[in-house]
């Protein structure tokens, strides 16, 4: 059920950048010209820029950059992914919020965006930093019907989406760095969570979380080393619905083939966008640290690492450092 102030934003947005009259608005909605004008100042407040012309009445003349529900579905062109729409100005970690939607029930598809959080999580119990109105904080529900084993190379599929989009996006020749970063000139851009509910063998939903770092005017000086964020590389302002839009577009894409096709399209993509691949890399595990030649990924996304010796090990989890 839309709201009447939604109502009103999509009449706005038909129009086109003409003007409607007040008188027009609430005749069409059936509500005082009162009513009118305090949703529009309540658009305001959200960031919506309206010219008001007396005689003429009002129309739109700018939209914010925010990811609003409205504006992330407003020429959305994915059949599930992005569909629903939850929006929140702060909130710990959209990854929580995905989690109890879907143990709600929500469909998959489902999309959890923060314009900040204050409890964001990383891959290994790490903090992830999602500063007010700079960045991407985006968790999506799926519930694929596939065994366990394969849920690592839906991470893969997100890197690949990922990459894509901000290339188109940016024209910056991002890449990714096994298992799921993405990065630029060396530094992160952009992180994966993948987060599983599942029973004995069988994935009841999966949360797939991604954090971008977009529009980050700068770094403490520590992160700075180790982090960059897209305007900063770019030298402008990165528009964060638009990237969003086509993030979901692409995965969309690449998860039906997947469903479709199997993994083997995917990995041959995985392995194009990839810069450990055919690099010599320092592995760093619990168990100890190892160097050798990155060979690829096998079918279960594991990393196939050969060392000086020959033999070839597979690597389920560490952290890699590209020599
Ligand atoms: C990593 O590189 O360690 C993964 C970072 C994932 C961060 C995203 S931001 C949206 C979602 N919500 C979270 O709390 N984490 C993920």
């Amino acid at each position: 059920m839309s709201t009447m102030k939604d109502q009103i934003l999509r009449m706005f947005k038909e129009a086109k950048g003409e003007f409607l009259s007040g008188e027009g608005l609430s005749q069409s909605l059936q509500c005082s010209r009162t009513a009118i004008w305090k949703h529009i100042e309540e658009l305001r407040v959200e960031g919506y820029q309206f010219e008001a012309v007396r005689r003429s009445g009002y129309r739109l003349v700018d939209v914010p950059d925010i990811p609003y529900p409205e504006e992330v579905t407003s020429g959305l062109d994915t059949r599930i992914l992005g569909k629903v729409v939850h929006f929140f100005p702060t909130i710990d970690s959209t990854q929580h919020q995905a989690h109890a939607l879907a143990k709600e029930g929500a469909p998959e598809g489902t999309v959890v965006i923060a314009d900040e959080q204050v409890g964001g999580k990383g891959r290994l119990g790490r903090v992830w930093h999602s500063p007010p109105s700079t960045g991407i904080a985006m968790s999506l529900l799926l519930r694929p019907k596939l065994e366990l084993h394969r849920c690592p190379q839906l991470t893969l599929l997100a890197a690949v989406a990922l990459v894509e989009a901000i290339r188109e996006e940016t024209d910056l020749p991002v890449m990714i760095k096994w298992p799921n970063d993405i990065l630029l000139n060396g530094k992160k851009i952009c992180g994966i969570l993948t987060e599983l509910n599942a029973e004995s063998d069988c994935i009841n939903y999966l949360i797939i979380g991604m954090g971008i770092n977009v529009n980050t005017p700068s770094f403490p000086e520590e992160i700075g080393q180790i982090a960059t964020s897209l305007m900063l590389e770019k030298g402008e302002p990165v528009k964060r619905v638009k990237l969003i839009q086509n993030i979901l577009g692409k995965l969309e894409y690449l998860y039906e083939q997947y469903l479709e096709e199997g993994f083997a399209p995917i990995k041959a993509r995985w392995e194009s966008h990839a810069i450990s691949v055919g690099k010599r890399v320092t592995i760093r595990q619990l168990s100890g640290t190892m160097v050798g030649l990155a060979l690829g990924i096998d079918d279960d996304g594991v990393l196939l690492v050969q060392k000086d010796d020959g033999k070839i090990e597979k690597v389920y989890s560490a952290d890699i450092e590209i020599s």
